[in-house]
C-alpha cells in the first residue's frame, strides 16, 4: 500500500472513526454521535497522521457576508489533538497544512471560533466579530398591536425562512451565507424539547420568522425559558408579532434568550421596557487566505472612490506578502501587486479591517498597522461598515 501523506483526507472508515473518537474526547461528547457528525462532512474532513492518527478537523463550506457580498469561506471546526500528544506542535502543523491547502485550492477566506486563540493568531487569524446572546424577562417585554398573522412553519416553508434570513443578514458584516449543514444545526432537535417555528405574514407575504426551543429551568420545576435560535424580523411589525408570541408564554415561562448584533434593532426595542442582559459574547476569527481574491470578492459602497497602497506581511503564506495597490470605484475593488509608499499591515490586521471590525486608527493602536498614515483615510472609507457579528456557532 502506498504510504499516506502526513496531512489529508481520512483513509477510510477506520481513520474517520479514530478522528470521531478524538473529537468526542476533546469536547466531552458521545463517540457514536460524533461518528455520524464526521460522516456528515463527507470530504470536508482532514487529519494529521504518522503511524497513528494524531489530530483532525472539519471544514464547513459556506459563505460569509461582507459589504453585502457572500464570500465563500472554509469554516474550520472540530480541531482536536489526541490528549496524550498535545503540546508537541501537532495542532499548529495541521492548521498550517490546512492554510496551505486553502491557499492553493480553497476559498479566499477562513473563519473559526477559537478555543485556543494563540494557536490561530500565530497563523494569521484575527478576532473579527462576535456572537452575542441577550436575555430579557418575558413578563417585561414590550407588547404592541400588530396586524400580522402568525402561522406555524413546516418543512415546506424552508425556502421562505432562507429568503427572509438572507434579506435580513446579507447587509450585516460577518453573518453566514448558510450552507445546508449550518441550517441543519439551526433546525436540529435537542433531546428535551422540539424546536418550534413560526412565520409572521401580512396577506400571505412573510415579514419575519422565529425558531426556538423551550428549556425547563430544573427537573423539579414546570417553569421554562425560551431559547431562540433564529429571530429574523424584516419589519417592526414582524418584531412586534414575535415579541407578542414570546410574551404570551409568560404564565409558565420566565426568560427569553436570543442572538443579535451588538447594536441590533431587536435589542434596542426589547430594551425599551426591560433590562437586557448580555449573557454571552463569543468572538470568531477571520483569516484572509488570498489577499487579492478576498479583497476583490468583497462588497463595497458605490459611493466611495478611493485608492491606497499597503505592504502586507504574511509569514505563513508568503504569496500574500508584499505591496498591493487597492483601487475602489463603482463598488468594485481592483487589486494589483506592487505600489510604493504604503504602510505595513500584518495579515491579521487585514482580517480586522476587512470585516469592518477595526478601522486603521485601531489597527495602529493594536500594532497591526505601522508606517505612514497617508493611506489611513482612504482605507477607513473603503472598509467602513456595521459591527461584524453572526447568530451562528459552528
Ligand atoms: C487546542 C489543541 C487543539 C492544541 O493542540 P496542540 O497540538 O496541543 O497545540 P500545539 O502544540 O500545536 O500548540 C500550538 C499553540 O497553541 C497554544 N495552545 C495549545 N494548547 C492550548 C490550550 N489548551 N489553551 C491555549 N492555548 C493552547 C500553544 O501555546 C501553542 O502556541 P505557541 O505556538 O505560541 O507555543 C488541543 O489542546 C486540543 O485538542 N484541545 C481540545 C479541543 C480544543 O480545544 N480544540 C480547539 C477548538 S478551536
Amino acid at each position: 500500500m502506498a504510504e499516506l501523506p502526513r496531512y489529508g483526507l481520512p483513509d477510510g472508515d477506520a481513520e474517520r472513526r479514530a478522528y470521531a473518537a478524538i473529537v468526542a474526547q476533546s469536547f466531552a461528547g458521545d463517540a457514536e454521535m460524533f461518528e455520524g457528525w464526521v460522516r456528515g462532512f463527507g470530504d470536508g474532513v482532514r487529519v494529521l497522521r504518522d503511524d497513528q492518527l494524531l489530530a483532525g478537523l472539519v471544514i464547513y463550506e459556506m459563505g460569509q457576508f461582507f459589504g453585502g457580498a457572500a464570500i465563500p469561506t472554509w469554516g474550520i471546526a472540530g480541531v482536536g489533538v489526541k490528549p496524550e500528544l498535545r503540546a508537541r506542535g501537532y495542532a499548529r502543523e495541521m492548521m498550517l497544512e490546512n492554510l496551505r491547502e486553502n491557499f492553493e485550492s480553497g476559498p479566499a477566506i477562513s473563519t473559526l471560533y477559537p478555543a485556543a486563540p494563540r494557536l490561530y493568531r500565530n497563523l494569521g487569524w484575527e478576532y473579527a466579530g462576535a456572537r452575542c446572546m441577550f436575555a430579557a424577562n418575558l413578563s417585561e417585554l414590550p407588547v404592541a398591536e400588530t396586524s400580522l398573522e402568525l402561522r406555524e412553519a413546516g418543512p415546506a416553508d424552508q425556502h421562505i425562512l432562507e429568503d427572509l434570513y438572507r434579506r435580513r443578514h446579507q447587509h450585516e458584516n460577518g453573518c453566514l451565507d448558510r450552507s445546508d449543514l449550518i441550517w441543519e444545526r439551526v433546525r436540529r432537535a435537542p433531546k428535551e424539547t422540539p424546536p418550534y417555528s413560526y412565520i409572521a405574514e401580512r396577506d400571505g407575504e412573510p415579514e419575519g420568522y422565529t425558531i426556538y426551543t423551550q428549556k425547563r429551568q430544573s427537573a423539579k420545576s414546570f417553569r421554562y425559558d425560551l431559547l431562540v435560535r433564529d429571530l429574523v424580523c424584516n419589519t417592526p411589525d414582524a418584531l412586534a408579532a414575535m415579541l407578542g408570541l414570546f410574551a404570551r408564554h409568560r404564565s409558565v415561562a420566565s426568560r427569553l434568550e436570543f442572538y443579535a448584533a451588538p447594536d441590533d434593532p431587536i435589542a434596542l426595542e426589547v430594551a425599551r421596557t426591560t433590562e437586557l442582559a448580555l449573557e454571552q459574547r463569543m468572538q470568531w476569527m477571520l483569516r484572509i487566505v488570498r489577499v487579492r481574491d478576498a479583497l476583490q470578492a468583497r462588497g463595497y459602497s458605490r459611493h466611495v472612490a478611493a485608492d491606497a497602497v499597503v505592504h502586507i506581511r504574511d509569514e505563513m503564506l508568503p504569496g500574500n506578502s508584499g505591496d498591493w495597490t487597492l483601487q475602489l470605484a463603482d463598488g468594485r475593488m481592483r487589486v494589483t501587486p506592487g505600489g510604493k509608499g504604503g504602510p505595513t499591515m500584518d495579515i491579521r490586521g487585514l482580517a480586522a479591517l476587512y470585516s469592518s471590525s477595526f478601522a486603521p486608527a485601531q489597527l495602529r493602536a493594536a500594532g497591526l498597522l505601522t508606517g505612514t498614515d497617508r493611506h489611513d483615510a482612504p482605507l477607513a472609507a473603503m472598509f467602513a461598515g456595521t459591527a461584524p457579528w453572526m447568530p451562528d456557532f459552528f
